[in-house]
């Protein structure tokens, strides 16, 4: 297990800077994962890490030693990439054997380290045939197993499950987040993919026009988002403009929300006053008939339904609270619970202050 630190790192072509200067350590046995639309410098960052590309300024240290002047086979570290370019001619075995016979490694020991990082994705029985001659999950495996057979540190891979469907994609994920608790490995991986980063990393790092936006734990990153953009990227959101202002006693925080008429005590404030804007996550809103008092600690709000789309487990509800478009996504419980959403309806909208969240504006 190493730590791996990025300090100061930066790359520009021409005019286009594809990574400002980027400082951020993983930790030894973490999983990191980038992500970011495409062009927010992912792969410019994880090609640095890997020495693919030279960077303009910064160093790169493993365990505190720098190797940024080290071409990439001297780095230590596994690579599994998007197109995975398993060589065609040889057999699955060759394949995860070959970097190990690249480092000269006594034959003996590269035939039981090859067994081994067969059997950790599950391929002994595949070992004599030709990549050709396996699913497009199973190549991904051979080059997971290739990347892990040397046992490196560090792992770095960039959208390996992005040419596979959706239930390779499932099974694979698993596989990954299976072989990283079992082998204690730093992993930095590239997705745009949500949900393999929520359900796959320790911390996220959101990455946005070159930098890194935010970098936190998956919960994190999803309740207590820095900035709008965070907001908006992960999951569904309501963003309100509101302003911050020093509660009554002096030390809470009140948030006062223009366009849906209210004042909220909101304790989780981000520490700055003025304008921002309030995320409230459209999960994070009941519904409740006209009829219905709400519950103590809870603002009720009266919203005329627009529109219900029902999405399976969820259904999506667009309300307006006067002149003010609200999402609101419930868990659908039966169908005639469906029946109660008719556009045109009025109902109340039940907001807990706890569960508001202040963003930069
Ligand atoms: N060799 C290159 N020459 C010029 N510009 C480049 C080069 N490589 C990357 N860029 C630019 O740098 C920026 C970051 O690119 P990068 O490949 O890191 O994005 P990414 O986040 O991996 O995107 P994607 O999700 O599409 O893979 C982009 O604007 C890209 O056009
Ligand atoms: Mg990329």
């Amino acid at each position: 297990m190493q730590e791996l630190r990025i300090e100061g790192v930066s790359k520009r072509y021409d005019q286009v800077t594809a990574l400002a200067a980027t400082t951020l350590t993983v930790a030894a046995g973490e999983f990191l994962t980038l992500l970011g639309p495409s062009g927010s410098g992912k792969t410019t960052l994880l090609s640095l890490i890997a020495g693919l590309i030279a960077s303009d300024s910064g160093r790169i240290l493993i365990d505190g030693q720098d190797i940024s002047g080290l071409p990439p086979y001297r780095r230590g570290l596994g690579m599994v990439f998007q197109n995975y370019a398993l060589f065609p001619h040889l057999t699955v075995m060759e394949n995860v054997a070959f970097g190990l016979q690249a480092r000269r490694l006594p034959s003996s020991e590269v035939q039981q380290k090859t067994q081994h990082a067969l059997a950790m994705v599950r391929l002994e029985s595949f070992a004599q045939r030709l990549p050709k001659e396996l699913s497009g999950g199973q190549q991904q495996r051979v080059a997971l197993a290739r990347a892990l057979a040397y046992q490196p540190a560090i792992v770095l891979m960039d959208e390996p499950l992005g040419a596979l469907d959706r239930n390779l994609r499932e099974e694979m994920k698993f596989e990954i987040a299976r072989l990283h608790r079992e082998l204690g490995t730093s992993v930095v991986y590239v997705t745009h993919d949500q949900e393999e980063a929520l359900v796959l990393s320790d911390r996220i790092c959101l990455m946005n026009q070159a930098r890194v936006e935010q970098i936190a734990a998956p919960q994190a990153l999803y309740f207590r988002p820095r900035t709008r953009f965070a907001a908006e990227f992960l999951g569904e959101s309501n963003l309100f403009a509101c302003e911050v202002q020093k509660g009554d006693d002096g030390t809470a925080f009140a948030v006062t929300v223009a366009a849906l008429g209210i004042r909220l005590p909101c304790p989780a404030a981000a520490a700055q006053y003025g304008n921002s804007l309030l995320l409230l996550r459209p999960e994070s809103i009941e519904v409740a008939g006209t009829a219905q008092s709400a519950p103590a600690g809870l603002l009720a709000l009266a919203a005329r339904i627009e529109s219900c789309q029902f999405l399976g487990a969820t259904t999506r509800l667009m309300l307006r609270v006067g002149e003010t478009e609200v999402r609101v996504l419930q868990r659908t419980t039966s169908l005639v619970d469906l029946q109660k959403f008719k556009p045109g309806e009025m109902v109340q909208l039940w907001v807990d202050p706890a569960r508001c969240h202040v963003v930069e504006g």
